[in-house]
């Protein structure tokens, strides 16, 4: 997300922070800030946009010094702003900070009842002020202070914090957000990745969960949050500086597969309500009684997620929702208005023909919510609701981490239907709520697959055409599989319903036909078990993906992938990935531009 540096030393702190930050420049960000040191007192200089406007605005206003903390900001939490770009400044205090503060609210209510004047909408300012009131209550150093701050928060995060009063000094936690300490010959840095280091050091300490790192221009001390001293050696980093934007990946896109734990966690954070039984959408408030139909409309990847959302909120909230493509209904003199609740669900936010099919829904009467990755975007600025996807910058073309995360964004927009139509009880909603907080941990060990993965890449890749079929909440999943493998494999695939293989793609089924059958345990599973068994029956090759557990479906194909079980629900966001890492290792297999897939744009602002 963000991107975090900082640098104590005996150089000009300004410069490095720049060129340290422009090396994060590819990840997207919306504004940028440094806090330099300097005779007494740190300087924040920050700004919305681009860091050619920092720059501007620092030949304007120079701040020199030795020791200094730079940011790069990917709105979360408020808008991006001048006064909400880090880093922020309480008292003696500056503190940068990547991730989210779950516990936000409360804590920022707590502050100001008892007097805390905010200058930002943003959970990182409370951070400051947490780390300024220990230092007025006797904190004896900034990394007691720091300490004790970090035990009033909950959440993700890599913080780095610099105090006026303790200047040789910066500490920095972690706690899901990466961090990593970079060692020079009397001057060492931080960082959220080495990329932004690299060329300046390449030995280097990952800091690792829970743990707190005090940093000085000649000394790297870590502890764990109670303050247990950490021993740790440092690394050499031997990847180029390409290699290391992509955090060792190879590609973007398997960087971005193996993100999803973490996009998904960030995502939930601070929505689910388990007292409660219930979720927060960030303050929106629908006026669900009055809701009479709900409408999805998307593009391409998007409209897959809005295809599972027709199941989620049909089936937990009993609304009527019909799903559309975005540049389908916005000419179609859709019917549509008072009483339809339209959700545009777009990663970028920029799409043009979602856009468009907003404003004619608006323009009819109709409540529109936006389900976006990127805050303030247009598409959640021209809706009259907006909740936000927590993925991250998503830099391959391909979209994966932005389609699990919409995902959840649905799942949770689905049992807050439901709880307010009450046609989803409360135990229910216990049930399904304590699944969502698992699938974080499900989707690591199907990441983990990657080398079975890889086997099956290589036994089905060189095939000419693929099928994949599924039922129910998986059908969308196979559409969403087979438009992945065209998309950077190049590959003609087609996705089905299994129940509609018989009315015509069952025509295409030979030896060479790979069919990849969504089939985990549920409802449908016997029915598309015996899909299956036809594909079989004309020498078709069956890939199955099933539930782990499900000793019978071996003996009906010839590889099976499993996943771990979950709710019906939820069961999409884990049978997704296969397929993701399938094409992925197809299309490396083939040497096709797996990033930057041919004729394709990330972010669609045309017709
Ligand atoms: C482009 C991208 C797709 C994306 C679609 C919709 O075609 O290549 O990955 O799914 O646009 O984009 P949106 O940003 O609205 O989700």
């Amino acid at each position: 997300m963000c991107g975090i540096i900082g640098y104590i030393g005996s150089r000009q702190a300004t410069p490095l922070l720049i060129g340290g930050l422009r090396k994060l420049e590819y990840r997207g960000y919306d504004s940028a800030g440094v806090s330099v040191f300097n005779d007494g007192m740190s300087r924040v200089v920050r700004c919305r946009g681009k860091l050619g406007n920092l720059e501007e605005k620092l030949k304007a206003e120079p701040a020199p010094g030795t020791v200094g903390i730079g940011h790069t900001r990917w709105a979360t939490h408020g808008r991006p702003s001048d006064e909400n770009s880090h880093p922020h400044k309480v008292g003696p205090v500056s503190v940068i900070h990547n991730g989210i503060i779950e516990n936000h609210l409360q804590l920022r209510s707590e502050l100001v009842a008892s007097g805390s004047q905010f200058s930002s909408e943003t959970d990182t300012e409370i951070f400051a002020h947490l780390v300024e009131r220990q230092l007025v209550d006797g904190a004896p150093d900034l990394t007691t202070a720091v300490r004790r701050a970090l035990l009033k928060v909950r959440g993700s995060y890599a913080f780095v914090v610099m105090s006026d009063k303790e200047p040789g000094t910066l500490v920095a936690a972690k706690n899901s957000s990466p961090l990593v300490v970079g060692l020079g010959e009397g001057e060492n840095f931080v960082a959220s990745d080495v990329t932004a280091i690299l060329s300046e050091t390449r030995k280097v300490i990952f800091i690792e969960e829970g743990e707190l790192v005090t940093v000085t221009r000649d000394s790297v001390q870590i502890t764990d949050f109670e303050g247990k001293p950490k021993q740790r050696e440092p690394k050499i980093i031997t990847w180029s500086a390409v290699q290391a934007e992509k955090g060792g990946f190879k590609h973007f896109m398997l960087k971005e597969i193996h993100e999803q734990p973490r996009a998904v966690a960030d995502t939930l954070v601070g929505r689910v309500d388990l007292e409660g039984d219930d979720v927060r959408l960030d303050g929106v408030e629908l006026d669900v009684k009055n809701i009479k139909r709900i409408i999805f409309i998307a593009c391409g990847t998007s409209y897959h997620a809005s295809m599972v959302g027709e199941f989620l909120v049909e089936s937990l909230a009993r609304i009527p929702v019909e799903v559309d493509l975005a540049s389908e209904f916005r000419y179609r003199d859709p019917i549509v208005g008072p009483g339809d609740l339209v959700v545009a669900v777009s990663q970028s936010g920029e799409t043009l023909d979602t856009m468009e099919a907003i404003r004619e829904a608006k323009k009819k009467g109709a409540t529109v919510l936006a389900i976006s990755n990127v805050v303030e975007s247009s598409i959640p600025r021209l809706a009259d609701h907006a909740f936000y996807t927590h993925a991250g910058p998503e830099i391959g073309v391909a979209s994966t981490k932005a389609f699990t995360t919409q995902l959840i964004g649905i799942a949770l927009l689905a049992i807050y239907l439901g709880r307010r139509t009450n046609a989803l009880s409360r135990e229910r909603a216990r049930t399904l709520l304590a699944e969502l907080v698992q699938i974080p941990n499900k989707m690591r060990d199907v990441v983990e697959q990657g080398a079975h993965l890889q086997v099956l890449a290589r036994r089905y890749g060189n095939a000419t055409g693929f099928l994949f079929l599924g039922r129910g909440a998986q059908y969308p999943i196979a559409l969403e599989g087979a438009l992945k493998l065209k998309e950077i494999s190049y590959i003609h695939a087609e996705g089905y319903a299994a129940g509609e293989m018989k009315h015509g793609p069952i025509a295409l089924i030979d030896d060479q036909l790979p069919v990849v059958v969504l089939v985990p345990k549920g409802p449908s599973y016997e029915k598309t078990v015996s899909n299956l068994a036809e594909v079989r029956a004309r020498q078709g090759k069956v890939l199955a993906i099933a539930t782990r557990g499900d000793n019978e479906i071996g003996g009906h194909s010839d590889d099976v992938v499993l996943v771990p079980d979950t709710a019906l629900e939820l069961q999409p966001m884990l049978t997704v990935l296969p397929l993701q890492m399938l094409s992925y290792y197809v299309a490396d297999q083939k040497g096709t531009d797996v990033d930057q897939p041919r004729n394709l744009a990330k972010s669609v602002t045309v017709e």
